[in-house]
């Protein structure tokens, strides 16, 4: 008998061809799995597909509220956003996908699993990594990478063996989708002085197109989860869906952006993320009124080591889950409610409120009923200025080194 592998099969062109590919370059019988991670379409379809072009089972899996709630609102809370401008969408389903695939290969006794990653990009070293780190044992096979067919030569592939493929015209970009965002790159995005076209975009509206009227919603958030827009509690999927709608209906989530690959190679990368602008702008305010100035100033590094963590395929690693205990407990305070104003492509916070606030109107007012002690100002300044003014003296001159 024939070992088994498990293959992530989307249903596209390339995981399609890889199921009959892999079966005749390595000899295993293959078993897909589909996770729908807010993607995926008819889930019933894809596994048919699978099985078209020749696996042995398919599965699939709807993840979609443990994405958000053991991903994606994760990243929400720490604040993970790569290089000041991606929110990390398909980064952040990686390591899910990986996971679902050791799970899938130890139920069905397969020795392997495979991704249909390219050799140039981030996901194949995420899945690869990912795998690794929770099955160093398996063998992970990326049949994009070693094959070297164009597009054209998978489509001969694919009629030659009477594998089903679902679409024969090129398409103009790569893209990737999940709840958390929507990644596009490649075709004319590849020149980084033109403007994207806005073919390219799906889920915001242009903003010459977007209502005048601006919206507002509110959002409640627990301990740094968002579980309520409006008044209404929400499941995380329903949450993040009516937020796209919203957002994307205002233009708000548009990003482009020059980004460093983990490979080295500088890429053009545009993305829609409308749920996740609103709700990382808002948790950001919120945490702005809880958490105190050392906190902000520490969770801003954690952020920034996070996000690279993530971005780089480290989702399994301690140090990840290090970062993430320092988060958790950060969240223990972030409770309340926002108010987001959603108008011409910007979201912007215009108010908030939280029963933990450590914003004090009686000491920040200019008014009646100030209880901050202005006498006692001087003696602070005093002390604090004490080690400038004995430089200042000191070091009067200023001197340049002597010749
Ligand atoms: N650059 C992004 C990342 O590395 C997105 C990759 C998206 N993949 C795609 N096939 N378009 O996370």
């Amino acid at each position: 008998m024939a070992d088994k592998l498990v293959l992530a099969y989307s249903g596209g062109l390339d995981t399609s061809v890889a199921v009959r590919w892999i079966k005749e370059r390595y000899g295993y019988d293959v078993v897909t799995l589909t996770a729908d991670l807010g993607n995926a379409g008819d889930l019933g379809v894809i596994a048919q597909r699978a099985r078209a072009a020749g696996a042995i089972a398919a599965h699939v899996a709807d993840v979609r509220e443990e994405f958000l709630r053991d991903f994606a609102f994760r990243a929400l809370q720490a604040g993970a956003i790569y290089q000041g401008a991606y929110p990390l969408a398909t980064a952040l389903g990686r390591p899910l996908i990986a996971r679902l695939l050791v799970e899938a290969a130890h139920a069905e006794g397969a020795t392997a699993v495979a991704h249909g990653c390219t050799g140039k990009g981030n996901d194949q070293v995420r899945f690869d990594v990912s795998v690794g780190a929770l099955a160093p044992h398996l063998k992970v096979i990326a049949p994009a990478r070693e094959w070297g067919m164009t597009r054209e030569e998978e489509i001969d592939y694919a009629a030659r063996h009477g594998i089903p493929v679902p679409v024969t015209k090129s398409k103009p970009f790569s893209t990737d989708e999940n709840l958390w965002g929507r990644s596009i790159e490649s075709g004319v995005l590849e020149d980084p002085w033109q403007e994207p076209p806005e073919e390219a975009y799906q889920w915001t509206k242009p903003v010459a197109q977007t209502p005048d009227k601006p919206r507002y919603v509110e959002i409640r958030f627990e301990q740094g989860t968002p579980l309520a827009v409006d008044g209404e509690d929400l499941s995380p999927v329903a949450l993040v869906q009516h937020l796209d709608e919203a957002a994307g209906e205002h233009g708000v989530g548009r990003i482009d952006h020059i980004e460093d690959r983990l490979v080295g190679i500088k890429s053009r990368e545009i993305y829609e993320a409308p749920a996740a602008t609103v709700l990382m702008a808002a948790h950001r305010a919120l945490e702005a009124m809880v958490l105190t100035k050392d906190q902000l100033r520490f969770k801003e590094v954690v952020a920034r080591e996070y996000a690279q963590l993530v971005y780089d395929g480290l989702w399994f690693s301690r140090q990840r889950e290090d970062l993430q205990a320092y988060v958790e407990s950060t969240q223990r305070f972030v409770t309340g409610a926002v108010r987001v104003k959603l108008s011409k492509g910007q979201a912007t916070v215009v108010g908030r409120q939280s029963p933990y606030s450590l914003y004090q109107t009686a000491l920040a007012t200019y008014g009646k009923g100030d209880l901050f002690d202005q006498s006692a100002s001087p003696g602070f300044i005093h002390i604090w200025g004490l080690s400038t003014r004995t430089q200042a003296r000191v070091q009067e001159k200023n001197p340049r080194p002597q010749k």
